[in-house]
């Protein structure tokens, strides 16, 4: 009995040092991966501000055209900006790398920027999206920036230049005030940064947008099955009275 008790207490106790873990508060972000002009949005600022230290591993450009409904020129011209080891632009077909030296990278910014392919899988679309709303001016870092949902990291705020420079307000509420604006205001950076999270959650999983569409046909069959199956059924029971 006692040894039931403190596995229960266990479980109890460790459930409630989860939800203390992840007890920062994030921010909940609509995901549509439908949104083909929201995927493309997102994919053009990846590639523009994301790309360059981060890779997507297990993505090939070249899946931008079935899933984001571009065309190959438009891919080559906007969203590749890499050559290959032969000097030659990067073909569309290859994966999305960049040319990132790891050691000099661990000598900049302490750590190797992390492949991006899975974050939204691993973290979740919320946590991104949180993160991305959470970088503040904070002159002891290196970088002139902090993070709210992630203490002291190491990423500085590529995006200052949309969001403007911000600093925290109130603690409690976890408000901030803005020193300087950007490009964008405060609800076209959290609708610009909606689009790249989409982005990033659909390159988690692209398989997803295959199952939308294959599921559609999936369905409609049954439906179909299901009135020939019964019509079938009225047809064989029709003499059995
Ligand atoms: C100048 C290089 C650089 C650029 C550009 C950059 N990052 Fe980062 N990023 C980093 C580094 C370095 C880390 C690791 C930080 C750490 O662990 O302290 C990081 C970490 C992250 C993480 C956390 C990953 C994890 O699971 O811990 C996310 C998410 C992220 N970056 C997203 C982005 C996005 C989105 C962009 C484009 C808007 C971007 N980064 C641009 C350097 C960069």
């Amino acid at each position: 009995m006692s040894r039931l008790l403190s596995i229960t207490s266990l479980v109890f106790f460790s459930s409630s040092i989860l939800a203390a873990g992840s007890s920062a508060k994030l921010e909940r972000v609509l995901i549509d991966l439908g949104n083909k002009q929201s995927l493309q949005r997102g994919a053009q600022i990846y590639m523009n501000n994301c790309a360059g230290c981060h890779t997507l591993k297990y993505q090939r450009y070249v899946k931008f055209t079935d899933h984001l409904g571009l065309n190959p020129k438009t891919i080559e011209d906007n969203l590749i900006f890499t050559t290959d080891s032969s000097g030659e632009k990067t073909k569309i077909g290859s994966l999305i790398l960049n040319a990132v030296n790891q050691s000099h990278s661990k000598e900049a910014f302490g750590v190797v920027p992390p492949d991006l392919s899975l974050t939204a899988r691993s973290r979740g679309s919320d946590w991104i999206y949180t993160f991305l709303l959470s970088f503040y001016k904070d002159e002891s870092r290196p970088f002139g920036a902090n993070n709210k949902l992630y203490p002291n990291v190491n990423m500085p705020h590529v995006l200052w230049y949309m969001e403007g420079v911000k600093q925290p307000a109130d603690e409690e509420l976890n408000t901030f005030k803005y020193l300087s604006t950007g490009t964008h205001t405060k609800d076209e950076y959290k609708s610009s940064i909606t689009d790249l999270v989409n982005f990033l959650t659909y390159v988690s999983e692209p398989a997803q947008l295959d199952r939308y569409r294959i599921g559609f046909w999936v369905i409609l069959f049954l439906v179909i099955f299901s009135a020939i199956a019964y019509l079938l059924k009225v047809e064989y029971w029709k003499d059995v009275k």
